[in-house]
């Protein structure tokens, strides 16, 4: 068994940070993430990783990821010159699959509950497809599937306008060797993508085995910001090891699950967790409210900040407004100055948002 993660594409819906960086990468509770389908993929007991990339974010994704080791796995890099859709992704692995069943992976996706009990199906029932699904209240904005009472898949669709169920497909399938025949059969869909889901109903057309379990627990398709940040949350609930490795003055408070790395100084600071702080930050007379992750080398001074999400290098200083929900990019700076400012001036990146609430 092999994995296949799509760590490829463009990003559009996490621009402008993504104008930067590749979506993959953006930090979930201080860890890119991709880094947690790797890690979910190990635990399934499966080493052997390709995973795609594209040229703009590729060199990024291979040298912080590298080769494996840290996960204790092999990972192969393929590159896919275009962002030709899922299927495509699949159809240019086929070298490193070669005739491997394998789990394919979307980078962006984040689920609570192992992997293993679906291997565990597809493997005892000698599946060509198992498909996991999850009912939404926004079907259109995924893959729609209509299955029958036993959970075999009858139709499959994307994005739908009008969708037959509430049931999306969730970025996570597993696959044997007969997809590729299937692949080599399909053609773009409108937006001009390989599809994986047209694709799949190929497999279902020519009667191959292909079922469906549902996914329980939480699902995150990190692929906009309120998803990102409620990733964040999740993780930083159910996941963070409070350790604190920083400098932290005895003026400052830190209450709860808080989790500070080497390197980092705290100076009359009210910290209260959940809370992740990078390596080597700085912060100074700052409340940091719960579900805040703040990454490496970034410097908050006078900030009040809570649920949010602040990348590598960030610099805010002087906001004294709550500062809630909100995702900061890496080496963005803030600055307010006085309590009350009288002009605000602005040097933002295309498709920012900014909301003064
Ligand atoms: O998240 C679940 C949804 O993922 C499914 O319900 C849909 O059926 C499926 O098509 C997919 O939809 P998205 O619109 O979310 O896919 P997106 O373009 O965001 O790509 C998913 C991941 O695959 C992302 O990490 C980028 C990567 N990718 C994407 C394309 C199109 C590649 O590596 N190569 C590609 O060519």
């Amino acid at each position: 068994m092999k994995a296949l993660i799509l760590s490829g594409g463009k990003g559009t819906r996490l621009r402008p940070l993504t104008y930067s960086g590749a979506k993959q990468l953006v930090p979930v509770a201080n860890q890119p993430i991709l880094w947690y389908g790797i890690q979910g993929i190990v635990a399934a007991g499966i080493t052997e990783i390709g995973i795609i990339i594209s040229p703009e974010t590729g060199e990024e994704v291979q040298s912080l990821t590298g080769n494996g080791d840290r996960f204790k796995a092999n990972i192969t890099y393929i590159l896919q010159e275009e962002p030709a859709g899922l299927a495509h992704a699949v159809k240019i692995a086929q070298p490193f699959l070669k005739d491997s069943p394998f789990v394919m992976y979307l980078g962006d996706n984040l689920i609570q509950r192992p992997l293993n009990p679906f291997l565990q199906k597809f493997k005892a029932e000698n599946l060509d497809g198992l498909i996991l699904l999850r009912p939404v209240s926004n079907p259109s904005a995924f893959g729609v599937a209509q299955v029958d009472r036993r959970g075999k898949v009858l139709k499959l669709v994307e994005k739908p306008k009008d969708p037959p169920s509430n049931l999306a497909l969730v970025g996570i399938y597993f696959f044997s060797p007969k997809i590729h025949e299937a692949i080599a059969q399909i053609q773009p869909s409108p937006r001009g993508e390989l599809e994986i889901t047209d694709a799949i109903q190929r497999l279902i057309e020519c009667e191959t085995a292909v079922e469906s379990c549902t996914l329980e627990g939480w699902w995150l398709d990190t692929g906009k910001k309120d998803d990102l940040l409620e990733a964040n949350r999740i993780i930083l609930d159910t996941q963070l090891t409070p350790s604190i490795l920083a400098q932290v003055d005895a003026q400052s408070q830190v209450i709860g699950r808080v989790q500070i790395g080497r390197g980092t100084k705290v100076v009359n600071c009210s910290i209260r967790g959940p809370v992740a702080i990078g390596e080597n930050c700085y912060l100074e007379n700052c409340f940091i409210g719960p579900y805040s992750s703040i990454a490496d080398g970034a410097t908050l001074i006078d900030v009040e900040l809570e649920h949010s999400v602040i990348l590598q290098g960030a610099k805010i200083t002087g906001i004294h407004q709550r500062l809630v929900d909100s995702v900061i990019g890496r080496r963005a700076q803030l600055t307010v100055a006085p309590r009350r400012p009288k002009a605000f001036r602005f040097m933002i990146g295309d498709d920012s948002q900014i909301e003064l609430v």
